[in-house]
C-alpha cells in the first residue's frame, strides 16, 4: 500500500513553528512511529511525504495522487481545513480514502473557526490532538482499514 502523508500550509517547519502548540519534533520521526504501531504490517506500506503551502497546489497534488493510484492519504490541511470548500470538493471526487489529521486538538482551541472542517465530510476518520504522533496513528488506522477491506 502506498500512503501519501500530505501537509498543508505552515506545516513545512514543524519543530520550529509554535512548539508550545505543535511540539518540537519534525516529520522525520513519523516512519519510526508507523513501524512501532504497525509492526509486521509496516513492510507492506510505502510512505510518501509532501507539503504544499498553496490551496491549488494541494488540489493538484491530490489529483496527482489519484493518477498515481495512491491507496490512501493522511492529510493535515492546516488552516485550509476550516476555509476551503475547494479542497472539500476535490476530496469528494478523487475518492482516495483519507484521514483528516490535526496535531493539536482543534476543538480545544479558542478560535471558533478551528472547530469546523470542510474536509471531514468524506474522511474515513479524523485524528486530532496527539501531537506529531497523530500522523502515525492516522497511517496505522487507515492501513488497517484498507487491509481489512482488501
Ligand atoms: C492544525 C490546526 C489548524 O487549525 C491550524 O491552522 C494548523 C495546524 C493542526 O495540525 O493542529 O495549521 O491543522
Amino acid at each position: 500500500l502506498t500512503i501519501l502523508v500530505l501537509n498543508g500550509p505552515n506545516l513545512g517547519h514543524l519543530g520550529e513553528r509554535q512548539p508550545e502548540i505543535y511540539g518540537s519534533q519534525g516529520m522525520n520521526c513519523v516512519p519510526d512511529q508507523v513501524n512501532a504501531l504497525l509492526g509486521e504490517d509496516a513492510k507492506d506500506v510505502e510512505l510518501v511525504f509532501d507539503q504544499k503551502n498553496g490551496e491549488g497546489e494541494l488540489i493538484d497534488r491530490l489529483e496527482q495522487a489519484r493518477e498515481e493510484g495512491v491507496d490512501g492519504v493522511v492529510f493535515n490541511a492546516g488552516a485550509y481545513t476550516h476555509t476551503s470548500l475547494a479542497l472539500g470538493d476535490c476530496l469528494a471526487w478523487v475518492k482516495i480514502p483519507y484521514v483528516e489529521i490535526h496535531i493539536s486538538n482543534v476543538w480545544a482551541r479558542p478560535e471558533k473557526i478551528r472547530h469546523t472542517s470542510f474536509i471531514a465530510l468524506h474522511a474515513e476518520g479524523v485524528i486530532a490532538g496527539f501531537g506529531i504522533e497523530s500522523y502515525a496513528l492516522g497511517v496505522a488506522a487507515l492501513v488497517r482499514k484498507l487491509m481489512a477491506g482488501a
